[in-house]
């Protein structure tokens, strides 16, 4: 018994009994026992002094007197429940009393003693009320433990929140970085692939404010908007492999020509997935950007939603771009004949409703306003 290993250790020391009762030689007589057993005893006849007694000093446990003359024992029993809440609390009563015995014990006494209290009785049930007094103490030790262990924690998993947030930003500027080098990258492309076609300088450019401009308007958003400007700006990427001479002839094109040009689409299709596979879905937007809307468009005659919904934007964006802008053998058309031939091709070569979406939107200002500035 824990109470008992303190008795006999000369470092601990003795556990503190209260007792309260008005009855002289009772106390005299449970001082001598206790005293005797190795327990510190602190004596009182009862009244108001008791609450200062239980205020000032530590108890391991009270003994107290139910029937007093001026502070009652249930009056004792109910300041001890409910301020020291570790002390337990044995309640000494005479044989009538034994109706409010039994009432003590339900408003949370340990236990109750008959007078006249003998010896063995009295040690019995004070070890028991010691050993019920050192597992709610050690009860309580463990919820403070346990309550700092949860509050160790949580300000771990706070730490850890933050360290995780300022490493997530800084992959969010690398994936800035990241993503700027990709665009000035496919930049410098487009720029090359413009090189080789002297009549088409700052087309890209103007395709792709244009285009995602219209992607915005059709409903794109995030990933697919990035995928139509880079689609955009490699859009005439397989003119890297036509011959110049053709693709800077000044005059019609014979049909062996056309034919030679027409092969852009696929070949920039093809040079695209083979080199970059994570760009496949921008592959197939630079593969299709020459299909028409009813079908009759290369290489593959698709038409309508066959037809990925960047590349009937880019078809859109390089129609009007192709006939505003001027030529060796002629000048660009102006912009109201354009939009009349887009609303008479819209159907057959353009999706009509990107046509209404370029045309309610004005978006031809949108171009000049990129021209003047290319
Ligand atoms: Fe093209």
């Amino acid at each position: 018994m824990e109470w008992q290993q303190k008795k006999g250790t000369m470092s601990a020391p003795a556990r503190s009994v209260f007792v309260i009762d008005d009855e002289e030689p009772l106390r005299k007589v449970l001082n001598t026992h206790l005293t005797k057993e190795g327990f510190r005893v602190i004596q009182s006849p009862g009244g108001a002094k008791v609450f200062d007694l239980l205020r000032t000093n530590s108890y391991d446990l009270v003994i107290c007197d139910i029937k007093m003359p001026e502070v009652d024992g249930a009056e004792v029993l109910d300041y001890v429940r409910t301020q020291f809440d570790t002390i337990p609390i044995i309640m000494l009563t005479g044989f009538t009393d034994i109706a409010v015995a039994i009432d003590v014990m339900k408003k949370g006494a340990f236990d109750y003693l008959m007078k006249p209290v003998r010896k063995d009785d009295l040690m019995a049930t004070i070890r028991r009320a010691l050993v019920h007094r050192d597992l709610l103490v050690r009860n309580k030790e463990l919820e403070a433990e346990n309550r700092e262990y949860q509050q160790f924690l949580e300000q771990k998993v706070r730490e850890r929140t933050k360290e995780l947030n300022v490493k997530a930003m800084e992959l969010e500027g690398a994936y800035g970085i990241l993503k700027n080098m990709n665009v000035q990258f496919v930049n410098v492309l487009a720029e090359t692939i413009e090189a080789k076609d002297h009549y088409t300088r700052g087309h890209c450019n103007r395709m792709r404010v244009l285009c995602v401009e219209l992607g915005r308007l059709a409903g794109l958003h995030g990933e697919e908007i990035e995928l139509l400007e880079y689609a955009s700006l490699l859009h005439d990427l397989g003119k890297i492999s036509v011959n110049e001479a053709v693709l800077n002839k000044e005059g019609p094109l014979s049909d062996d020509e056309h034919r030679h040009i027409q092969r852009h689409s696929e070949i920039g299709e093809k040079i695209l997935i083979e080199g970059i596979p994570l760009m496949e879905s921008v592959a197939r937007i630079i593969g299709a950007h020459h299909e028409n809307y009813d079908g009759s468009g290369y290489p593959r005659q698709l038409k309508a939603g066959e037809i990925p919904v960047g590349a009937r934007i880019i078809a859109v964006a390089d129609l009007f771009d192709a006939m505003t802008s001027d030529r060796p053998y002629r000048k660009g058309l102006p912009t109201g004949d354009v939009i009349i031939e887009m609303e008479k091709v819209a159907g057959t070569q353009l999706d009509p409703e990107i046509v209404r979406l370029f045309i309610d939107h004005r978006l031809h200002l949108l171009n000049g306003g990129v021209r003047a500035n290319a």
